[in-house]
């Protein structure tokens, strides 16, 4: 099982921006944890970070067909991209949307995420631990997957 991990613009500045909104944590040290727990369950994981929306649309793109599921935090383009909320839909993967800050506590043009619509699910305001939440919802939802599959597989041989 493979994961794919994108952030958005400004990501790569964690333990320098606003840590009083993000943290001191790195956005190394937050990969390296959520590589500790994904060899734990055998899932593989590949990062990637860009300051550019398009960038972060061929990245979702490429997603088809070589990962099994995406981890986002599309940053400020949650609020504003159309064109990522596009990609993900087009790619239909499973996707959880991770923000560090709860959003719905800040300023009016951050609560609302386009891209979340497009997500299976958001989780919002755990700071780095979010991460660890969105692998640990993405990994139970694509066993799920797996499994119906496989059901689905020995009922169709069955008739
Ligand atoms: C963020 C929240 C966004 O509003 C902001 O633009 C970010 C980070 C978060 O993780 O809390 O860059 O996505």
């Amino acid at each position: 099982m493979k994961i794919a991990v994108i952030q958005g613009p400004n990501l790569n500045m964690l333990g320098i921006r606003e840590q009083n909104i993000y943290g001191p944590m790195t956005l190394d040290q937050i990969h390296d944890q959520m590589k500790g727990s994904a060899e734990q369950n055998g899932v593989e994981l590949e990062f990637f970070q860009s300051n550019l929306e398009g960038e972060i649309v061929d990245k979702i793109q490429e997603c088809l067909g070589t990962v099994d599921g995406i981890i986002i935090n599309p940053a400020a383009y949650s609020h504003t991209s159309i064109a990522i909320a596009d990609a993900i839909s087009a790619v239909s993967l499973p996707v959880v949307e991770v923000h560090i800050s709860n959003i719905y506590k800040r300023e009016e043009f951050r609560q609302k995420s386009i891209t979340a619509s497009s997500s299976l699910g958001v989780i919002t305001g755990f700071g780095p631990f979010g991460y660890h939440m969105g692998l640990i919802a993405l990994m139970q939802i694509l066993n799920e997957m797996k499994v119906a599959k496989e059901a689905q597989q020995v009922t169709q041989k069955e008739s």
